[in-house]
């Protein structure tokens, strides 16, 4: 099964970003333990600042994986161009939040992905991904 993890703006940063907030793991060393949990899996991982790029991969992803885990960053709550690409394609995406985006300012309560998303896992910190994962595989 081929899982697909899609990051957006500020997420390379996880580590030295907001750490109270978001920990102090790197993606990158999360996504070595991801591998090391899941091995059955084909875990693959793309990270962008940028809003187009980020659309480019979920068209490029869609039929070439079994499923897709966004964390949209702050694009989530202003990207209605994601969303559209969330409802256009086929594959299943599971939104992901580090953080309980709920429990925070206002405008992170509205999300543009989850109306067209599979499922929504936020607020476990990192966990979020693996739980996301795990859901596909349960
Ligand atoms: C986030 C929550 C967003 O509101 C924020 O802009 C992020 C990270 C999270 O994973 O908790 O960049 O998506």
């Amino acid at each position: 099964m081929k899982i697909h993890i899609v990051n957006g703006p500020n997420l390379n940063i996880l580590g030295k970003r907001e750490p109270e907030i978001y920990g102090k793991s790197t993606f990158k060393d999360y996504f070595t333990e991801l591998q090391f949990q899941f091995k059955e899996l084909e875990l693959s991982y793309f990270q962008s600042n940028i809003e187009g790029e980020l659309i480019s991969e979920l068209q490029e992803a869609d039929d070439n994986v079994d499923g897709i885990i966004l964390n949209a960053a702050a694009y989530t709550h202003t990207s209605i161009a994601i969303g559209d690409t969330v409802k256009a394609i086929g594959t299943p995406v599971i939104e992901v939040h580090i953080s309980n985006t709920h429990a925070r300012e206002e405008f992170r309560k509205q999300s543009y992905i989850s109306p067209n998303a599979f499922g929504v896992i936020l607020g476990f910190g990192l966990r979020s991904y693996e739980l996301a994962i795990m859901s596909f595989t349960n």
